[in-house]
């Protein structure tokens, strides 16, 4: 089947790692590992994450477990006709609590198991949820990574009331406009940073109060700071919140070792620094549930057919998009 696959790894030029072509999925070590009730998903749209460019630099990927077709995010139909949006999140069989993202033998789709950015992709069935009919395929592909990652942030870990100021570092990604729409629908005040004004001016017409370039000394200390950049925007983060503040973080796009850790701002203020990962089955139940009931729909930067899935990483490694980067029939 059309596949867009990691062929190998290249740690400095990703996308010299990528082939887009035909591949037999059973032929790659996790197809030949899918166990039990799996069920095959028609993709009819699915969404480029970051950590699609980190699987080709062989982050979180070992050469050894390619060729691996990329992608977390899917939204399709089943064999019985079902419209479904599929959970990325692979628990390990003997895992049995309510978190999944608790799992230390979790993955996500492309890890180990064969991913989404595909004619097909085979998931277990409990990962499965149902997609209304009020989202598109495109809109429902966008959610299960980025938006759904945002979505644990702030509503089930930074302890943010309507009413607080939130911080997100980085205006155009995936997690970052998903950051800025929840944050305004969920009523608080929403400050933005961004390397690039017109990123930044772009999430205020979409509902961010304010930005601010990256780094600049903002004009109060908020009460929560997004975090996804990691090394590049860490100090300025922790130097950002109230005391009792509370940074979550979900990634780190600029690098893991930021020059100054602040370890001693964090105790002195005292400040919460809480890490937070994709998000559970019943939360991303929740925030389709949410999109129904508001209204409120991911930016899709752009679309484009799996076939020319290659220009599609070529986007998203620019740095210049503003949303969700989709692949689907145009
Ligand atoms: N833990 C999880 O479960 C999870 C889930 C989803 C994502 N993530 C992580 O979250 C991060 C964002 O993911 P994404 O898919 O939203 O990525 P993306 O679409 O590529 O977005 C990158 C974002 O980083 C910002 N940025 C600011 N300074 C940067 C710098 N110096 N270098 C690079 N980027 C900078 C960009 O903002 P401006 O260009 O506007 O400045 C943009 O908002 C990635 O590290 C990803 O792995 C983690």
């Amino acid at each position: 089947m059309l596949a867009a696959y990691a062929a190998r790894i290249d740690a400095d030029q990703p996308l010299a790692a990528l082939e887009v072509g035909d591949l037999e999925v059973a032929s790659t070590p996790g197809g030949a590992l899918v166990p039990g009730d799996w069920v095959e998903v028609e993709v009819r749209a699915a969404a480029l994450n970051h950590h699609d460019l980190f699987s080709l630099q062989g982050v979180g990927l070992p050469a050894r477990a390619c060729p691996m077709v990329l992608g977390c995010d899917a939204a399709g139909v089943t064999a019985d006709g079902d419209e479904v949006l599929v959970h990325a999140v692979i628990n390990d069989p003997s895992f049995t609590g309510p978190d999944s993202t608790a799992d230390p033998r979790r993955s996500l789709l492309s890890e180990r198991y064969p991913g989404t950015l595909a004619e097909r992709v085979r998931v277990p069935r409990t990962n499965l949820i149902a997609k209304p009919a009020e989202l598109s395929f495109a809109e429902a592909a966008c959610l299960p990574t980025a938006w759904l990652t945002a979505y644990r942030m702030l509503f089930t870990q930074s302890g943010l009331r309507p009413g607080n100021t939130v911080l997100t570092q980085g205006a155009g990604g995936g997690v970052a406009t998903a950051l800025v729409l929840l944050a305004r629908h969920a009523g608080l005040r929403v400050w933005v940073t961004s390397r690039s004004a017109e990123r930044g001016e772009r999430a205020v017409r979409l509902g961010a109060h304010a930005w601010f370039p990256s780094g600049e000394r903002l004009p109060e200390r908020v009460d929560a700071v997004m975090e996804s950049v990691g090394a590049a925007t860490w100090s300025h983060s922790i130097n950002s919140l109230k005391p009792g503040g509370a940074v979550v973080i979900c990634g780190t796009t600029s690098g893991a070792e930021p020059a100054k850790a602040e370890l001693t701002k964090i105790f002195f203020k005292p400040l919460r620094v809480i890490g937070s990962t994709m998000g559970t089955q019943d939360e991303l139940t929740d925030l389709v549930s949410m999109l129904v009931s508001t209204g409120l729909r991911p930016v899709i930067d752009s679309t484009y057919p799996l076939a020319d899935a290659r220009d599609a990483f070529a986007r998203l490694e620019s740095g210049a998009a503003f949303g969700k980067v989709v692949l689907a029939a145009e």
